[in-house]
């Protein structure tokens, strides 16, 4: 399907989209292909996730992905989508150490990235953080619920706030980010009830991954959407495969290669006959 070109799509216009009930689509994204052609596809907001330990690098958790890494993708995928809205993520050990630490690997993600905001997966002792970065004029999306660099503690990936007091923390935290200065808030894997529960407590936008429907955007992992995952999430939707689609060129490749039938004729740079000829005579030492 044609759509018109993507405006600039900028944090004002995810607090416009809140203010107007509109729902924001957003992916997870990791490099520049894959970036423009979301783009001209009008994705609006692209999220660098550390879900690239995972779904590029083959870990099983996000934790051993460094923050180089990740500046590297976000800026490639700056240039892939001038227009969208790009969050880079701050991985597990790059803000854990004090406010400065943050502070110096926040600036370094914005500064060679050019994302336009940063997410930090937040436990309550970020709020210093968050008030300095925010303070600095740095918007930070505070990544609540799910927190898969926490899943040491957590036990596991799974659904958080499910009892009244899980989802009362989640609650109050989000409104301890925003206090601080957070300019919204993500929620992962939570009931439909709680996220309804924060996105009425919060004036700024609440961002979904398997969050139910009151988020202001809902964001999935792209490779999921694809199915290029060997499993998917519950919350992720059905609108096809490319798995198939990929599976079949790359088998159709093998065997042409196999059977000589590539390269064939129309695949090969050809030299200048007189260039040729020369080239054949001083072969064969003529
Ligand atoms: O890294 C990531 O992709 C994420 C999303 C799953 C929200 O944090």
């Amino acid at each position: 399907m044609n759509r018109p070109p993507l405006q600039r799509f900028t944090l004002n216009d995810l607090r416009a989209a809140r203010a107007h009930g509109h729902k924001v689509p957003m992916l997870t994204c990791y490099d520049y292909t894959s970036a423009k052609l979301m783009h001209e596809a009008g994705v609006p907001m692209l999220l660098v996730g550390d879900s690239a330990a995972n779904v590029l690098l083959g870990h099983t958790s996000t934790i051993p992905i460094q923050l180089d890494f990740l500046i590297e993708l976000t800026a490639a995928v700056r240039r892939g989508a001038p227009n969208c809205l790009v969050m880079g993520d701050m991985p597990f050990g790059s803000t854990h150490a004090s406010v400065e630490q943050g502070v110096m690997n926040v600036v370094r993600m914005v500064q060679l990235s050019g994302c336009d905001c940063v997410k930090i997966e937040v436990a309550e002792d970020h709020a210093p953080l968050v008030k300095r970065l925010a303070d600095a004029g740095v918007a930070v999306v505070a990544h609540l619920g799910l927190r898969p660099q926490s899943v040491g503690v957590l036990g596991g990936y799974k659904a958080q706030g499910r009892s009244a007091a899980a989802a009362m923390a989640i609650v109050s935290a989000a409104m301890n980010m925003q206090a601080s200065g957070a300019a919204a808030v993500l929620l992962e894997a939570v009931p439909p009830i709680v996220s309804e529960c924060v996105a009425q407590s919060l004036d700024i936008p609440v961002i979904g991954c398997g969050a139910g429907p009151a988020c202001d955007a809902h964001v999935v992992v792209a490779h999921d959407l694809f199915k290029l995952t060997s499993s998917q999430p519950k919350f992720v939707p059905d609108l096809g495969s490319l798995g198939p689609a990929v599976k079949q060129i790359l088998s159709r490749y093998v065997d042409e290669v196999a059977a000589g039938r590539y390269p064939a004729t129309e695949h090969n740079y050809e030299m200048p006959p007189a260039e040729r000829d020369a080239f054949t005579s001083a072969r064969k030492g003529g």
